[in-house]
C-alpha cells in the first residue's frame, strides 16, 4: 500500500491569483500553511510544495512556515538552480525532490534528463545529501534515466505518470500502465525506492496504487480540486481510501 503525499503547490496558485504580495504582515488566503496542517489531520503522509524560481505559488514565507510546523515529511520539489539549492540546504526539508523546470510551463512538464547532465546533476544530490536531505529524481519511466539515477546516487525516484493519465484511450492507457510496473520492477532492482505522481486522480489512482512495491504517490491538483466542494480533509481521506 502506497503512502500519500499531498502537493499543495494548487493553493497557493489560487492564492497569487489575487494577491502578489504578502501585503503588510497579513497572510492572504488561502493559505498553503493551513492546507498542510488540514492534510496531516485527514492522515496523508507527507507535505509536497515547489517553490519555483519565479515564486508562482509557493514563496519563501511558505517554505520557512512549513519546515517548522510540518509534522510528517516535507518534500521540496525543486530545480537544480544553485540559488535554490542554497535555499534547500538552509531550511533541509526532509526530501528534496529534484525536478525539471521551464518558466512557461503550468505544471512540471516530463521528467529530468538524467542522462544529458549526469554531472550536474550528480553534484547536486552529493550537495543536498550532505546536509541530511533525501533526494529523489523526477523522471520519466525509462530504463536509460533509472539507470542513470542510480549512478547519481539518489535514494528515489519518482516516475512522471502523465502519459498514464493523459492517455487518449484506455488502450494507450494500459500500454502506459505497463510502461510504469516495467519501470518500478527495474528500479526496486537497482534498490532504488519508487514514488508515483502527476496528473493521478480519484479515477485512475487505483490501478497506480496497485503496482507493487510503490512507495508513495505525489498528488496535488485532484486533491485541490474537490476540496473545493467537498473540503479538504474529505478529499484526502478519500484519496487515502482509493490508493488503500
Ligand atoms: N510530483 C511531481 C514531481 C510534480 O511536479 C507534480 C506536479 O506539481 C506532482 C507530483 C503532482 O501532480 P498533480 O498536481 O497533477 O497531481
Amino acid at each position: 500500500m502506497p503512502k500519500l503525499g499531498v502537493n499543495i503547490d494548487h493553493v497557493a496558485t489560487l492564492r497569487q491569483a489575487r494577491y502578489k504580495t504578502v501585503l503588510g504582515g497579513m497572510a492572504p488566503e488561502p493559505d498553503p500553511v493551513k492546507a498542510a496542517v488540514l492534510c496531516e489531520n485527514a492522515g496523508c503522509h507527507s507535505i509536497v510544495c515547489h517553490l519555483r524560481e519565479d515564486r508562482r505559488h509557493i514563496n519563501d514565507r511558505d517554505l520557512q512556515i512549513l519546515r517548522r510546523i510540518v509534522k510528517t515529511k516535507l518534500n521540496l520539489e525543486m530545480s537544480v538552480a544553485p540559488s535554490i539549492v542554497k535555499i534547500a540546504k538552509k531550511i533541509k526539508p526532509d526530501q528534496a525532490t529534484l525536478v525539471p523546470e521551464k518558466r512557461r510551463e503550468i505544471t512540471t512538464e516530463g521528467g529530468l534528463n538524467v542522462v544529458k547532465s549526469p554531472a550536474k546533476i550528480k553534484h547536486v544530490v552529493k550537495d543536498l545529501k550532505s546536509s541530511g536531505i533525501v533526494v529523489s529524481l523526477f523522471i520519466d519511466p525509462d530504463k536509460k534515466q533509472i539507470k542513470a539515477s542510480k549512478k547519481t546516487g539518489a535514494e528515489f525516484v519518482e516516475f512522471h505518470t502523465g502519459r498514464y493519465a493523459n492517455a487518449a484511450n484506455d488502450n494507450v492507457a494500459k500500454k502506459e500502465l505497463e510502461i510504469l510496473k516495467d519501470a518500478a520492477k527495474t528500479a526496486i532492482k537497482l534498490k532504488l525506492k519508487v514514488n508515483m505522481g502527476h496528473g493521478l486522480n480519484y479515477i485512475n489512482v487505483k490501478d497506480i496504487a496497485a503496482i507493487g512495491g510503490v512507495y508513495e504517490l505525489n498528488i496535488g491538483h485532484s486533491i485541490i480540486a474537490r476540496a473545493v466542494f467537498n473540503g479538504l480533509d474529505e478529499a484526502v481521506r478519500e484519496m487515502l481510501s482509493l490508493t488503500r
